[in-house]
């Protein structure tokens, strides 16, 4: 019976290259809607007021706030013109849970309260000319309908935020306001996704670079668009021509996307039912709670455990996707890893080799399933730049990416990569360069301050 279960979840979770390619293809016509108008398609296409990227001449002191999914950074970047970045510092912070359903105040406060300490420690430190206004580039990490570079609504939370209050209200006001709460003077220059920061700060190094994607706990991906292509934009048109589009693609649904019962249960009972299905299938937050909830239903019905339902199985979000990553790149030959993991994690111990083998399975079938069909996502946005075939005079892109999953789920990262190349054949292949972007988005963020400054 478990073995059946198994087969089961794996003929529904497949991915071929031809329903890839449906994929791809509804990626790419959900993306026209998107720009033609604003509600046009599950895919928002927020327009990011981003119409040029880094060029590699900006130059001086800024700050970056970068707000993700479950840590939040603050940076201070010196640029030195054409000599790049000169110093860079910055600290991290995990954000407490409870913060991720309190009110808005008590998220900006905590915010404005770390940045502030850490402008007044970097400042003391380098003997920074007071007088001169601070700048800062925010990088927020969910949807935002912008209204100008620097301001912007938030359209709902994502990756298990629910602060009510805060839908709805311009974020660059809430946290200027908690920054005047603490007496912190600091201008918010720039307003960003990470998905844009990420797309900056690769084409600061690499002028070849046209997409941003986050794999993290969430997933999403920006791109630059002809500013003529987007009817929905009703402004003048950029001098540049280009507009950055920050698609929310985590919000794409498809009737060829493959979804499973247990993906459908992990839906209804989440924050946000109905929504962020592709980024359900695909992000760190969720791969390990689709595993548990396979495992949960093998221990329930095939007794695959033992008699016992172990307790610890049943807790929503207790296996996290490190733990499955660590599982699923087990290499010892008697799955020592998996032993721990199971034992630690979930509280069962003892189980046989084969137990372990087919767990092993079991992460390797959601890895593939969500890596594949980022992949996917990533052959719709080409298709749409008209990059999916190769360019005149060897023209490369490059695909500047970041998040705690493609940095370190190497499996998924290999076959996403892989699976882009065969879906656009060796000759296409070799013109697409993957970018780990490491810290990008709030340097990213950043380069957008200063190119914002006043
Ligand atoms: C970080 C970026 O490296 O990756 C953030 O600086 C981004 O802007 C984050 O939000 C996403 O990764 P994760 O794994 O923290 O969601
Ligand atoms: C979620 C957010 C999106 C963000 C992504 C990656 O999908 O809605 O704005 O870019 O996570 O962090």
């Amino acid at each position: 019976r478990a073995m059946a279960l198994v087969k089961e979840f794996e003929e529904k979770c497949a991915t071929p290259e031809a329903k890839l390619k449906q994929v791809a293809d509804a990626m790419t016509v959900e993306m026209h809607a998107g720009l033609a108008s604003e509600g046009g398609s599950k895919l928002k296409m927020l327009i990011t007021f981003v119409d040029h990227l880094p060029t590699g001449d900006e130059d001086g002191v800024f700050y970056a706030l970068d707000l993700g999914g479950t840590n939040f950074r603050v940076l201070q970047l010196q640029l030195g013109g054409r000599g790049g970045v000169v110093n860079q510092k910055f600290t991290e912070v995990s954000i407490p849970p409870a913060l991720m359903r309190g009110t808005s105040d008590e998220l900006f406060d905590y915010i404005a309260e770390k940045l502030a300490n850490f402008a007044a420690e970097e400042e003391q430190m380098f003997h920074q000319p007071p007088g001169k206004q601070r700048e800062l580039g925010f990088t927020f990490s969910f949807p935002v309908m912008q209204t100008s570079i620097n301001s912007g609504t938030l359209i709902r939370w994502t990756k298990g935020f629910a602060i009510h209050d805060a839908v709805g209200q311009d974020v660059v006001a809430e946290l200027t306001k908690a920054l005047k709460r603490r007496g912190v003077e600091m201008r918010v220059a720039a307003l960003v996704n990470d998905t844009i920061g990420t797309l900056a700060g690769g084409r600061y190094t690499n002028k070849d670079v046209y997409l941003g994607v986050i794999l993290g706990t969430g997933t999403n991906a920006a791109y630059v668009e002809r500013a003529q292509a987007i009817p929905k934009w009703h402004g003048s048109l950029p001098k540049s021509g280009e507009m950055v589009i920050n698609m929310e693609w985590g919000n794409f649904r498809s009737s060829h996307l493959p979804i499973t019962e247990y993906d459908h249960a992990l839906d209804v009972g989440s924050v946000n039912p109905g929504e962020q299905i592709f980024e359900k299938l695909t992000s760190g937050m969720y791969l390990g709670e689709v595993l548990r909830r396979v495992l949960l239903r093998m221990a329930a019905e095939a007794s695959f455990f033992g008699v016992e339902v172990p307790p610890k199985l049943k807790v929503p979000f207790v296996l996290s996707t490190p733990d499955m990553s660590a599982m699923h790149q087990d290499t010892s030959s008697d799955l020592r890893e998996v032993d721990n993991k199971l034992k630690t994690v979930l509280e069962i111990s003892n189980t046989s080799l084969k137990t372990r083998r087919v767990v092993v399975e079991l992460c390797n079938i959601v890895a593939t399933r969500g890596a594949r069909l980022a992949a996917a996502g990533i052959l719709g946005i080409l298709k749409k730049m008209g990059r999916d075939t190769p360019q005149e005079g060897d023209g490369k892109t490059a695909i500047a990416v970041d998040g705690g999953l493609y940095e370190h789920y190497t499996e998924y990262r290999k076959c996403l990569e892989n699976t882009l190349g065969q879906l656009l054949g060796d000759k296409t292949a070799s013109s697409i360069v993957f970018e780990h972007s490491r810290d990008g988005s709030g340097i990213g963020a950043a380069l957008l301050a200063a190119s914002n400054s006043l």
